[in-house]
């Protein structure tokens, strides 16, 4: 399993296809899905969380992606042969939903159904840049919540140990060196 996290703008979207895109190309079997997810729940959130901002209650909001993310799971296939690349998972709800003010064990207490990803990588940005790359805006997407939520991130890379990716590199760059982490991690997987 391997997740891809970062603030709006990042990249993180266009690196997770590649990467499914590579692995399929290996003859690899690789999956990759999102969050909010295409499913009932996720089009909810999509329009009333943000879009029109009609649900502001922040632990309604945590509850609400954490039964997305439960679908989520329950949509996915997991087995040895296949690599999941999720496109956001729960750290998402720490950073964003932390940096509205929500307390981070009470986050990660709801959260705690989800399992541990292989890999975490966090395409790091300057929000300014980052919104830069944008060109639409939902309901987080405003600099002083993204700078929140960019450093809540930072913490958890180090806490989780994620690979912190420089977003600013070209698309090829940041590809290949995913790709070598993947197959390193792969690699040092098969050995043990
Ligand atoms: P985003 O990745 O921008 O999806 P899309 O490109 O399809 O709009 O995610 C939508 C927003 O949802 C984004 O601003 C981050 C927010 N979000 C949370 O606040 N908490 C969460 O748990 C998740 C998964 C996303």
């Amino acid at each position: 399993m391997i997740v891809f996290e970062g603030i709006d703008g990042s990249g993180k979207t266009t690196q997770a296809k590649i990467l499914a895109r590579r692995l399929n190309n290996q003859g690899l079997k690789a999956s990759y899905s999102k969050e909010p997810t295409e499913g009932v729940i996720g089009r909810f959130i999509r329009q009333e969380v943000l879009a029109n901002g009609q649900i502001t209650d922040p632990r309604a909001v945590v509850l609400l992606y954490a039964a997305d993310r439960s679908t989520h799971l329950n949509s996915v296939v997991f087995s040895d042969d296949v690599i999941n690349i999720f496109d956001r998972f729960y750290y998402s709800s720490v950073a964003y939903q932390g940096a509205l003010g929500v307390p981070i064990d009470y986050i990660l207490r709801v959260n705690s159904f989800a399992p541990k990803p292989d890999l975490v990588f966090l395409m790091d940005i300057d929000p300014t840049l980052g919104l830069k790359r944008l060109n639409r805006f939902d309901r987080f997407e405003n600099i002083e919540t993204l700078i929140k939520v960019r450093e809540i991130y930072l913490n958890l890379a180090k806490q989780y140990g994620m690979f912190v990716i420089d977003a600013t590199k070209s698309v090829e760059e940041i590809s290949n060196k995913i790709m070598g982490i993947v197959e390193e991690t792969r690699s040092v997987a098969k050995g043990r």
